[in-house]
């Protein structure tokens, strides 16, 4: 049967359970809704916004609404935008990471709480897209993500500016000397220039954008795209469009995000080049929906992928010419038996088909056989150092370092390494191996992107550009560098991190995927180990707390430990409206 709206109405929909009837309690639903009797024929799509003046890589989502909303009506369903918090990258601290599970929650409890059959969720800097994937992975409720696109590349040092990434170069220079005050002004106005939308390098953003495509979360192409103009407003259209076939096909993320699908997007963050973050933030996708991801697997998986797209950091472009180049899609296509070809994308297609009709430009996703860098561009190591298992984005980091002894020189909190790393008595040489505690999920807390510590100024001076630094941080996806990050467990879990002493020997040697602190069991036994930072016990109430209390290892994807149990919660009891003030 269909209704006058065209939508379908056989399935028993979930909004009805609210809305349907003659009674008191579904005509006051119909009330706050504003949607009338006919209403009821219709599915209810939320529009989790997270636009935010705090945030200016949502800035464009102001903007997309109305073609989200326009799309949800044209094909027969009823908008209900509800807010939602704004994990920027760039203000909040210690890190938005530290609040991704709490937007996941958030988002996941407002879809269970009310009258919702599908979501459209808006998400673009780092955090967003991997909460928001957690949450409609936990709801399970029909879902498709709007990014919202990448912003602009003002022309800085002669090229297009690589947000993020060409920052962290300018500072390396200007702590080396070469770059002048004049510079650095110019460096911001650039910035500030680049206008709204997510980083436009191959950081976090644009990874966790290409697993989201890849997972069949968000329409096909998106990845990519300008942060305002015609095509992201035709995507936006496409996805209020998409959610309400969603609805009534009863499509749902658990039915997307299947074990080849998560396996692929695995191997596409080795493709091309992607953020050291994307791994922990499929390990929590992965371990909402029962799903395979732990480090082993992954290392085994990117062991054969090389890097095979052309964007900065790793490379020389930016996103938007990735998207020219094919996109998601061009990687299918170049990538061709290295990815289970049947997974679908969002629009029900499968990537075989998306990927049989797509030019591809070898010049930016190139061929496995020419890449940019050899596989694997991403691993996994473990050791004495990280029995649980530890980080590197090889494609990042400098060849002579990935088989490397030194003495390692200890820093017990980033504030004590940002104190320290520039007093011309540091004893330091290019030999050692920095290392960064107290700075993992707990430690953090929230696991900040601390890892790649600044090269000391007097080495940097030197010409010193890279050294081997290990931490059980995090790191932004735009940065680069022999950079050992995610170790666990972290120090203030009690790994072995943290005994650590300036002058131990630590070994690395990504060939062998080892991390090793040389010192002998016995002796280790008789240390103390490091205190945690006063930051990671400083904060006793609220979120920061109940964080701290439950959150996972980096390998698990530092969920919490309640929130990772496959399914959605139970169904709310919708009551009779009587007596209500
Ligand atoms: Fe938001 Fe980079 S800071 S995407």
């Amino acid at each position: 049967m269909t209704s006058a709206s065209g939508v379908g109405t056989d399935r028993p929909r979930r909004s009805r359970r609210w809305t349907a009837g003659t009674d008191e309690t579904a005509m006051s639903h119909r009330v706050a809704l504003r949607i009338g009797p006919a209403g009821q024929d219709q599915p209810v799509i939320g529009i989790a916004d997270t636009s935010s003046a705090l945030n200016p890589c949502h800035d464009g989502f102001a903007a997309l609404l109305p073609h989200i909303e326009r799309g949800i009506r044209d094909a027969g369903g009823i908008p209900a935008r509800f807010p939602v918090m704004s994990l920027g990258e760039d203000l909040m601290k210690p890190s938005a990471m530290l609040y991704r599970n709490l937007v996941a929650m958030e988002i996941e409890e407002t879809i269970r709480a009310n009258p919702l059959d599908g979501v459209v969720l808006l998400a673009n800097c780092d955090k967003s897209v991997p909460a928001a994937i957690m949450a409609a992975a936990s709801a399970n409720l029909p879902s498709v993500l709007v990014l919202g696109g990448a912003r602009a590349a003002p022309e800085f040092r002669g090229r297009p500016l690589g947000s993020g990434t060409e920052l962290w170069r300018a500072l390396e220079d200007r702590r080396a000397g070469l770059l002048d005050d004049d510079h650095w002004a110019r460096l911001e106005r650039c910035l500030a220039g680049a206008g709204a939308g997510a980083c436009n390098t191959m950081g976090t953003a644009s990874t966790m954008a290409v697993i989201a495509e890849a997972l069949g979360m968000c329409i096909p192409g998106s990845t990519g795209l300008p942060a305002s103009g015609t095509d992201i407003e035709q995507i936006a259209y496409q996805a209020g469009r998409l959610v309400v076939r969603h609805v009534v096909d009863d499509v749902r993320p658990a039915a997307l995000i299947t074990q080849a699908a998560m396996d692929n997007a695995i191997r596409l963050v080795a493709a091309i080049g992607g953020s050291t973050n994307a791994p922990v933030h499929l390990a929590a996708i992965a371990g909402r929906l029962g799903l395979e991801a732990g480090l082993r697997r992954m290392d085994t998986l990117w062991r054969d992928v090389p890097m095979v797209v052309d964007v900065e950091p790793g490379g020389t472009r930016l996103i938007h010419d990735f998207r020219a180049a094919g996109g998601v899609a061009g990687l299918f296509r170049v990538l061709g038996s290295s990815l289970e070809p049947d997974v679908r994308a969002a629009d029900g297609q499968p990537w075989s088909n998306h990927a049989a009709e797509i030019r591809v430009d070898e010049q930016v996703i190139r061929s496995p056989a020419e890449p940019v860098a050899p596989a694997p561009a991403l691993a996994a190591v473990f050791g004495t150092l990280a029995p649980d298992g530890a980080v590197i984005k090889a494609a990042a980091a400098s060849p002579e370092l990935m088989a490397h002894s030194g003495p390692a020189l200890v820093f017990d909190s980033y504030e004590v390494m940002r104190d320290r790393l520039d007093r011309d008595d540091l004893p330091v040489s290019a030999d050692h191996v920095l290392v960064i505690r107290g700075a993992g999920p707990i430690g953090g807390p929230g696991m900040p992107e601390w890892g790649m510590a600044p090269i000391p100024r007097q080495l940097a001076e030197q010409g010193v550009r890279d050294m081997l630094r290990v931490s059980d941080a995090r790191m932004s996806g735009t940065s680069f560098g022999t950079v050992v990050l995610h170790v666990a467990p972290e120090s203030a879990a009690g790994g072995p991190l943290g005994l650590v002493r300036d002058g131990d020997r630590i070994s690395f040697d990504l060939a062998q995927r080892r991390l090793d602190l040389d010192v002998p069991a016995d002796e280790l036994a008789r240390r103390t180990p490091a205190a945690p930072p006063a930051a990671a016990t400083a904060h006793r109430r609220g979120w920061p707390r109940l964080y701290r209390e439950h959150v996972l290892q980096a390998p698990d994807g530092c969920d919490l430990d309640f929130l990772v149990a496959p399914g959605p919660g139970p169904e709310p009891f919708v009551e009779p409206v009587v007596g209500r003030s």
